[in-house]
């Protein structure tokens, strides 16, 4: 959960500076470890899946998916700032969706945040249906 962190993190699909040095810190933060702790009881549970890239005992990128029914949503593939650009957030969503369809998925769907990240999945036949727009409080003048 520590990788899609940093990932998120940096937005966008360009290298960046964080990677393995930066993951071994964040991974020793106690926040770190409540989320591995949640994201191993959902995995028990079988409400997420999650597939990672992984070189020298480092995961690179990582990434997860949802099933509700035959419907399945892929959310928080993120790739290292450092490891960006390699193909390794394609190669985790495309196993993502060959293991959803190998347990019965016939929708599955994924929102992306801007054309540069739409791109990459594009590349393994996800197609643009919708825009989703997202409405937020204006900001406080007080706060
Ligand atoms: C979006 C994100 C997951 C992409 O990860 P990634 O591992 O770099 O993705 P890929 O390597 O598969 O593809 C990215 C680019 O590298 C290119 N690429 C892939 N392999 C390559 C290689 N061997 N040599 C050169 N370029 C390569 C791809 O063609 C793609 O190019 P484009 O930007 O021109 O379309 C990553 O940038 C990230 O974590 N961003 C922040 C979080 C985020 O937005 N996540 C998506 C949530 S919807």
């Amino acid at each position: 959960m520590t990788v899609p962190a940093l990932a998120f993190a940096a937005p966008g699909t360009a290298v960046g500076e964080a990677g393995p040095v930066e993951l071994a810190a964040a991974t020793a933060e106690p926040a770190a470890e409540e989320g591995r702790a949640r994201v191993s009881g959902k995995l028990a549970a079988g409400s997420t899946v999650l597939a990672s890239a992984v070189r020298d005992g480092v995961v690179l990128c990582s990434g997860q998916y949802n099933p509700v029914g035959d419907v399945v949503e892929v959310v928080g593939v993120g790739t290292l700032p450092s490891a960006r650009r390699q193909g390794l957030a394609l190669g985790v969503t495309a196993a993502l969706v060959a293991e959803a369809r190998t347990r019965g998925a016939r929708t599955v769907f994924l929102s992306a945040g801007d054309e540069a990240v739409a791109r990459v999945y594009a590349r393994i036949g996800f197609r643009r249906v919708a825009t989703a727009l997202i409405a937020e409080p204006p900001a406080d003048p007080a706060g």
